[in-house]
């Protein structure tokens, strides 16, 4: 009797605009997996403390995330963060929360809390009935699922990253993300060893997806 397929967790990590949403969207489509979008969730914490006029400082951003109580909604194949019940809306693209994300994102007590919760969403897929767990972030490999079935880092020379983000109409200095992200303390934006690399920046979407569909199925039935 064939044994059932393991439950997979994939982590796709990068930079600001580096295709990973996108990807992890079409691949959590595919397999059926639950998407995470931990940018998402760190935007939504900005976002609230931006709403209680709190300085990105660790003690008064450390207790206002003791009062916030955290949740997750299932909707569409993505598991979404909720704050007091609610999920936050398009305010998280904001370019207000743009400038302000890689600061409140460096702080311990967000990340801290932000592990213990993300971690979680293996069981919420699970609990769920999914395949597996598509989470993408930039430390996903690194910090929060180093044992991940698949672990890609995805990359893209900056000049394509500026206009894929121009064509979405957004306002965001990518590079200053990135620069904050990839020097910060706790975490930081990096390709873990033994992490598969693609750089997108030739590819479309459609191949990337093809190139990590292909070994996220060779995962789910090893020969
Ligand atoms: O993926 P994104 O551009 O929406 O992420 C927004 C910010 O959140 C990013 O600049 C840094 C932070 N972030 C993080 O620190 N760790 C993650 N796993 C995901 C995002």
């Amino acid at each position: 009797m064939d044994s059932p397929s393991p439950f997979l967790i994939v982590a796709i990590d990068g930079g600001a605009a580096s295709g990973k949403s996108s990807t992890a969207r079409a691949l959590a489509a595919r397999f059926p997996f639950l998407h995470v979008d931990t940018g998402a969730h760190y935007r939504a914490i900005t976002a609230e403390m931006l709403r209680q006029g709190i300085p990105p400082e660790e003690a008064a951003v450390g207790r206002a995330l003791a009062d916030l109580a955290l949740g997750t909604r299932v909707q569409d194949g993505a598991a979404l963060l909720e704050i007091a019940g609610r999920v936050p809306g398009e305010e998280i693209r904001s370019p207000a929360v743009n400038a302000a994300v890689s600061h409140f994102a460096a702080l311990r007590p967000v990340r801290a809390a932000l592990l213990q919760y993300q971690r979680g969403q293996a069981e919420v897929a699970r609990s769920h009935g999914f395949r597996g767990l598509v989470m993408e972030g930039r430390d996903i490999g690194s910090v929060i699922f180093p044992d991940a079935g698949l672990r890609v880092f995805l990359h893209a020379d900056p000049e394509e990253r500026a206009r894929r983000r121009a064509r979405e109409g957004q306002q965001d200095s990518i590079a200053e993300r990135d620069r904050l992200d990839s020097s910060r303390q706790h975490a930081p934006l990096t390709c873990p060893a033994g992490a598969i690399d693609i750089n997108s920046t030739h590819l479309s979407l459609d191949d990337v997806v093809a190139r990590v569909a292909a070994l996220v199925a060779a995962r789910l039935s090893p020969p």
